[in-house]
């Protein structure tokens, strides 16, 4: 047989692998040069607005209303009218259909939503797409599920609704706390009053055009925006029953001691430093992806993020390459690329923020590594940081930087690993990288977290609870606990 062609038989070989971009079309969803407040079911006209803007490129989006006092006040009348003209007497089954409304109808629009949420937050499409969007639907299908066994969730306590809820929401998931907050008070046959971020607002105000849709009686979810001053009403307002809060632990301070003696229920969930503990027999691949996962996801905009990695002395080095090589495949930028992995920063304060405490660590003594990154020249960017040669006392290592930047340090025992996560003020969650179940469960019982993923990280599911100890707040959302701070009981 003729020798074959070796050159008809080879395979073409790109040199380029870079990705092509792979924008996502903004077409779909309509912004409005102008919103007002969105209070018992029409559209109230805002005396003062702002304007909010896309933080990958400043580009100006849209006028947004600074809601007053006077606005907070026809709010909660709204939402009080609602409560008392029958939402709080519907039968929970009837309740439960509008939620499932609800959930079908983001499920339809959502990637109107998750456009928006990019586009205003700077998150990856990715994961507005895939994380944010399918877990607030999530969020209003799992409570419509419990609106009519309220009785069975909790036998013999006479579960009732409390009234109004106030809420106030942070920007790093805006849709999301939506559906966190809206959903389980409903559920419970509350009426509500939420204030958005005031960088964030867009998704919240499109959710009022979903509310239309599935027809929930007017006055039940009311929309007020504007900054801290607006939220500050909203927690001095006297005919408000209940506040939830998401958001820095100064400001949740603030509330508690505003709201100490009034008698209104609270809850809040705070900031944290969470602990991501790898031990020298993980699947180190995995657990790269994990320590990953755990800081860069939403630009480590994350209360819950794995901003403490501690890593078994055996496998530091091994460790601390394969995760330096992983940084240099990030691809930072634009939202909307769908190939994105690291979106925009949420605002210039934040910027501002994570500049002067990564300045801090090199200050202190810390080790940087930043991967060979373009960032664009417009908007608001951070390339993807990680520190070496991390002090316990380091300010990196102790204040919720909330931003791409990750603190290295070791431990040789469990002991000392525990030791170590739980030095810090915070307590929301943290990670375990390990082979062995029974490590897991020794690590779980004494880490002071209100959650602890193990051989995983930044996880979510409607029915898991979720909440702080210590300065990351008290009171859980989610799954059955997630109920509680939206009733009141027979004791
Ligand atoms: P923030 O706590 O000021 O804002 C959160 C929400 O509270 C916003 O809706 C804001 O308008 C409102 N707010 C502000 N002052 C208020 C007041 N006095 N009374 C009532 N409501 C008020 O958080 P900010 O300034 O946006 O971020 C600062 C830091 O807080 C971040 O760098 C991060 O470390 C942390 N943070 C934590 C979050 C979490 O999910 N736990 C979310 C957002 C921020
Ligand atoms: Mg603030």
């Amino acid at each position: 047989m003729a020798e074959l062609d070796k050159s008809q038989h080879e395979v073409a070989v790109a040199g380029d692998w870079t990705y092509a971009s792979a924008p996502e079309s903004r077409d779909i969803v309509h912004i409005a040069d102008r919103y007002g407040h969105f209070v018992g079911g029409e559209w109230l006209e805002a005396a003062e607005t702002y304007e909010t803007i896309a933080p990958r490129d400043e580009e100006p989006l849209s006028a947004v209303g600074q809601g007053t006092a006077a606005d907070v006040g026809r709010a909660v009348g709204a939402a009080r009218a609602a409560y008392a003209d029958g939402w709080s007497s519907l039968p929970g089954s009837e309740r439960a259909k509008y939620l499932f409304r609800i959930a079908r109808l983001l499920q339809e629009r959502s990637r109107e939503f998750a456009v928006l949420e990019s586009l205003n937050g700077g998150k990856p499409i990715k994961e507005s797409r895939d994380v944010d969007l399918p877990l607030a639907a999530a969020h209003f299908f799992y409570y419509a599920g419990w609106a009519d066994k309220l009785e069975y969730a909790f036998p013999n306590r006479r579960p009732r609704p409390v009234g109004v809820a106030g809420q106030i929401i942070p920007w790093n998931f805006p849709l999301l706390m939506v559906a966190w907050k809206v959903a389980p008070a409903l559920a419970c046959g509350n009426t509500v009053v939420l204030k958005p971020a005031e960088t964030t607002p867009l998704t919240a105000l499109l959710f009022c055009d979903v509310l239309r849709q599935a027809e929930l009686p007017v006055g039940v979810v009311n929309i007020v925006t504007g900054d801290g001053h607006t939220g500050a009403a909203l927690v001095e307002n006297d005919d408000v029953d209940k506040i939830a809060f998401t958001g820095s632990t100064e400001v949740g301070k603030e509330i508690q001691r505003r709201l100490a003696g009034t008698g209104k229920k609270l809850t809040l969930e705070l900031g944290g430093k969470a602990a991501n503990i790898v031990f020298d027999d993980a699947a180190l691949d995995q657990a790269v992806e994990g320590i990953v996962n755990g800081i860069y996801f939403n630009q480590g905009h994350v209360c819950c993020a794995g901003s403490r990695l501690f890593v078994q002395e055996s496998i530091y080095e091994p460790l601390v390459a394969k995760l330096e090589r992983r940084l240099s495949t990030l691809r930072v930028g634009d939202p909307l690329d769908k190939n994105t992995d690291v979106g925009a920063i949420n605002s210039a304060a934040q910027l501002e923020k994570i500049r002067e405490l990564v300045a801090s660590g090199v200050e202190e003594g810390a080790e940087i590594y930043q991967p060979p990154c373009v960032l664009p020249e417009k908007g608001y960017w951070f390339v993807p940081t990680v520190f070496t040669n991390v002090a316990q006392s380091y300010r990196i290592a102790q204040e919720e930087i909330f931003g791409p930047v990750l603190s290295v340090l070791t431990f040789r025992t469990p002991e000392e690993a525990v030791e170590k996560a739980n030095n810090t003020p915070y307590g929301l969650s943290a990670g375990v990288w390990t082979e062995k179940g029974s490590r897991i469960l020794w690590m779980a019982q004494r880490l002071r977290a209100g959650v602890v993923w193990a051989n995983t990280f930044n996880r979510f599911d409607p029915s898991s609870p979720f909440g702080g100890y210590k300065e990351s707040g008290f009171g859980r959302e989610g799954g059955l606990h997630g109920l509680e701070p939206y009733l009141e009981f027979d004791e």
